[in-house]
């Protein structure tokens, strides 16, 4: 029997490809998107992309026989949810199996912006250490209260290993959760009362630049906002005015607005501590995320459910 057409966007790891193929006719985009949809569109039935690309409802449209969505990563605001729904196409995505891993890199990512380590890593590389006799001293965190904008399953990870540095943690969301940590239904109301802001929100219409000049202003000139949720939640042209009038402190960035484009305002600030998108990047996290990825896909042509849909779709 022919096996189903799949179509895959975006990176996989061999054994990704080793697990589809038993199931799959598996056809990789090719650069020339628009020949390979004028020819296999109609044909492909099941789809699995990065939460970089996504699955745009454009995409959607071209894909007539489309199945199920597969989203190597638990952020799925690239998914155009509201185009798949009704029609049928279930949406699937990786939760908890990264939420150690993008904890670590939360809490990594507020270490080094705090005490200053790439900057100090350049400065001994470019020979300053000896020329000057000591690095300039950064600030310790002990003691410090580390608001979290988003407590779900990778904030809540944060949270608890938080607990091994002295901070004191408290947290916004829209629905306050049965935690030991201080809530604040009101964002602005705990950026004024924090040192330092961990963003872990997903992206979407209900963040969008939800950290704004108001949030950045109270966060204040000693503050520091680390992103590790998406570049949408926070306002962009307004950090970075406030990086340069030195209204806030520091920030630290593994996500932005536009990826993989950059703002070269951003780069060149001194206080702004930068990652590519790697906050689930190890072999190991992102070959957790895809096994989990290819089950969603694996169990719904074998059984017609899904491992892990999404919210919108678990009564599919
Ligand atoms: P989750 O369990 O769904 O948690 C999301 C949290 O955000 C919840 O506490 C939710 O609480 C809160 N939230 C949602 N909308 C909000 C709003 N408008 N205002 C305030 N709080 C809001 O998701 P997760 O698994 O922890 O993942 C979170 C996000 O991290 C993903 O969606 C993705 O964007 C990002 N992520 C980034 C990386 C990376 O590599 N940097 C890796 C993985 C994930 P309420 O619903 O009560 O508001
Ligand atoms: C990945 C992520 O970089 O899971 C997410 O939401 O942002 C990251 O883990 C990405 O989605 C890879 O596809």
């Amino acid at each position: 029997m022919n096996k189903p057409q799949m179509l895959m966007i975006g990176y996989a790891t061999e054994r990704m490809l080793g697990q589809l193929a038993e199931s799959f006719t598996v056809h990789r985009m090719p650069a020339d998107r628009e020949a390979f949809l004028a020819e296999h569109g109609g044909d492909i039935e099941y789809l699995l992309v990065n939460g970089h690309g996504g699955a745009p409802a454009a995409l959607m449209e071209r894909l007539p026989k489309l199945k199920i969505v597969s989203n190597y990563g638990v952020g799925y605001d690239s998914v155009d949810v509201a185009t798949a729904v009704p029609r049928g196409i279930m949406v699937t995505h990786t939760p908890n199996v990264l939420n150690d891993e993008v904890a670590n890199t939360a809490i990594m990512l507020m270490l080094t912006t705090a005490r200053n380590f790439l900057h100090d890593n350049a400065y001994l590389k470019a020979g300053r250490w000896a020329a000057d006799g000591e690095a300039p001293l950064s600030r310790s965190v002990a003691g410090l209260t580390v608001g979290i904008l988003g407590l779900g399953r990778i904030g809540l990870a944060t949270a608890e290993k938080l607990g091994a540095f002295g901070v004191d943690v408290v947290y916004h969301t829209r629905s306050k959760r049965d935690v030991p940590y201080r809530y604040y239904d009101d964002l602005t109301a705990m950026a004024q009362d924090v040192d330092i802001m961990i963003c872990i929100a997903p992206g979407g219409p209900s963040t969008l630049k939800i950290v704004n000049r108001q949030v950045i202003d109270a966060l204040g000139a000693d503050g520091i906002l680390i992103n590790v949720g998406r570049g949408s939640v926070v306002d962009e042209a307004a950090l970075i005015a406030a990086l340069q009038d030195g209204r806030l402190g520091k920030a630290g960035l593994d996500v932005f607005a536009q990826e993989p484009n950059v703002p070269q305002a951003l780069i060149a600030h001194p206080n702004a501590t930068l990652l590519p998108h790697v906050g689930s990047a190890t072999v190991e996290t992102r070959q957790a995320m895809g096994d989990l990825a290819v089950e969603n896909l694996t169990s719904f042509h074998a059984t017609g459910k899904a491992v892990t849909p999404v919210p919108e779709c678990r009564d599919m």
